[in-house]
């Protein structure tokens, strides 16, 4: 062993050569592409804070999606943005709210595209906080029996996959009993399972009008510095019934997207978040950096770190590009 008989450089001397050896790639049946659908008609509507992205409403969706489903993108991930709010978000589990209707409607216009939902309150409820408030604070098992509500009735509108949010304790189980209890038994579950109460949500907030009227997030989502917390939200999530379980965000946490790919048998998911995508679009167009190329880095190492599946708002851009 040494040099010269080893020589690192042989292996890199040419695209042939780097492609023959190369490890990861990032594929286009990897992706998710997020979706916002909100109440009226007609829309499509650009996001200010989220370069490339709409707010489309149920009669305008059908058509993005079979636009998704035509670059083979395998899935989408809903999220609704209702007319009215209310204390505890009783339109996210309305049979014809936005998300239920949107459903159906992508359905109809592209069958063969997965639609998964996201499973939260705060878009919907009028304090932007993902559970319902009791004292002051977000009460666990009262919101999980919500969650549960709107996981039902996801399936019900035709949701494949349902993605559960919030990070109340139990949620999974609450969720895999009501799916179980009426019929919807294959109905996947992919939770969030390690999501950090991040800064990188920032863009995101503006997309889906869901920033908390009071306080923040820190008392149900993860504290940022926590790792071996991560392992043991994940590990719980799969006992309760998770197919899939996710990491949240992904660029910040490669080490815990790392260590679950470890430990855990099941999918790893990884949400390459809006704030994440937003540093790499401002930044391209201030000039600072080639885009495309910043783009690739980032989703490779995400899959590079372990994930099988990135959900991520560069997903029509990639799927044009490979
Ligand atoms: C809802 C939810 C959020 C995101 C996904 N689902 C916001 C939050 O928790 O504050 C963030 C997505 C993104 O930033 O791209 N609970």
């Amino acid at each position: 062993m040494g040099f010269p008989k080893n020589r690192m450089r042989r292996l890199r001397s040419s695209p042939a050569m780097r492609r023959l050896v190369r490890q990861t790639r990032v594929s286009v049946n990897d992706l998710v592409y997020p979706l916002f659908v909100r109440e009226g008609e007609g829309i499509e509507k650009p996001i200010k804070s989220m370069t490339g992205c709409y707010q489309f409403s149920p009669d305008t969706i059908g058509s993005q999606a079979v636009e998704v489903a035509s670059l083979e993108i395998p899935a989408v991930l809903l999220f609704g943005l209702p007319d009215k709010k209310d204390e505890i978000g009783s339109e996210a589990w309305a049979e014809n709210g936005v998300v239920q209707r949107a459903i159906r409607q992508i359905k109809k216009a592209a069958p063969e595209l997965l639609v998964i939902t996201d499973v939260c309150l705060c878009e919907f409820t009028s304090h932007g906080h993902c559970g319902v408030i009791e004292n002051g604070k977000v009460d666990n098992d009262s919101t999980c029996e919500l969650l549960a509500k709107t996981a039902l009735s996801h399936a019900q509108a035709g949701a494949d996959i349902v993605a559960p949010s919030d990070m109340m304790d139990g949620r999974v189980k609450y969720i895999r009993e009501a799916l179980e209890e009426n019929g919807f038994e294959n109905v996947a579950i992919m939770s969030y399972a390690a999501k950090y109460a991040s800064a990188f949500y920032g863009p995101f907030r503006d997309a889906a009008e869901s920033a908390p009227a009071f306080g923040d997030r820190r008392a149900y989502q993860m504290d940022p510095p926590n790792a071996d917390e991560a392992m043991a939200e994940i590990a719980l999530d799969i006992e309760e019934g998770a197919d899939i379980v996710m990491v949240k965000p992904a660029l910040a946490y490669l080490d815990i997207i790392y260590r679950a790919r470890q430990r855990f048998d099941c999918p790893i998911a990884a949400y390459n978040v809006s704030g994440e995508y937003m540093m790499v679009n401002v930044a391209g167009a201030e000039g600072l950096v080639d885009k495309q190329a910043i783009m690739m880095e980032v989703l490779t190492s995400i899959k590079r770190a372990g994930a099988d599946i990135i959900i991520t708002y560069f997903a029509k851009e990639l799927a044009k590009l490979l």
